[in-house]
């Protein structure tokens, strides 16, 4: 007899969410992926990956590399667990809220969290303990989508779709200004570029890359 799963809306949100992570990891990877390999291939030691979802960043680790990914949605273990042995990532999940992460102070060698802090409850919460597990010297590499400028066109279209966005991603607004909130984190370095992706990302286009590097001693 045929099993129907039983399985809550909650769940069914989520894993519509994977599907959707895993459709747009290849123009992802197009306008990102020689960036991901220059700073993400070059970490070393144990790297913390926070909300890796699927495990799209996993092709950019070193094979070998140690990975504790913090991903609190269990829906994503699966296919990031495939993605991180098709990579030869040594992978280690732990179900938890990137803003109280289970790691010890000053013990880790990189932070990763791309499209992460457009969807926690506290960006500024979990930029403090990306500050607080990273050793001395060490770098949080960040992906973000952000607000795109104030009356504009772009702003107006990500006004109308911020309710859809918000409800098929769960809980990620397209309107945060995070260059802001990483600028006021406690990192004592911060590099920013802003990119324009063009019209094929429309409300998500205006993006920021960086990295945030924790004063060495
Ligand atoms: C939009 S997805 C991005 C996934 C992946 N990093 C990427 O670049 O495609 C956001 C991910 O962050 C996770 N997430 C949401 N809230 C979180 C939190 N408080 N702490 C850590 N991860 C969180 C979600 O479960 C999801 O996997």
């Amino acid at each position: 007899m045929l099993r129907v799963p039983d399985l809550t809306k909650q769940q069914r949100r989520s894993r519509l969410e994977a599907r959707l992570l895993e459709s747009g990891a290849e123009s992802s990877h197009e306008a990102w992926g020689e960036r991901k390999h220059g700073v993400i291939g070059a970490m070393r030691g144990t790297v913390v990956e926070l909300g890796p979802g699927t495990g799209v960043n996993m092709r950019y680790y070193a094979p070998g590399t140690k990975v504790i990914a913090v991903e609190p949605n269990p829906v994503m273990h699966p296919p990031l667990q495939s993605a991180a042995e098709k990579h030869g990532v040594d992978l280690e999940i732990r179900q938890l809220d990137g803003a109280a992460v289970d790691v010890v102070d000053e013990s880790v060698d990189g932070v990763v969290g791309t499209l992460l802090l457009c969807g926690v409850d506290d960006p500024g919460r979990v930029l403090h303990e990306a500050h607080r597990i990273l050793k001395p010297g060490g770098t949080y590499f960040f992906i973000e989508h952000v607000a795109s400028r104030a009356r504009t066109a772009n702003r107006r279209v990500q006004r109308v779709l911020f309710r859809p966005h918000r409800w098929l991603f769960n809980g990620c607004e397209i309107t945060r200004d995070t260059a802001e909130t990483i600028r006021r984190s406690p990192f004592e370095s911060v590099d920013i570029d802003e990119v324009d992706r063009g019209r094929p990302a429309l409300w998500v286009r205006h993006q920021i890359a960086g990295t945030a590097t924790k004063a060495a001693q």
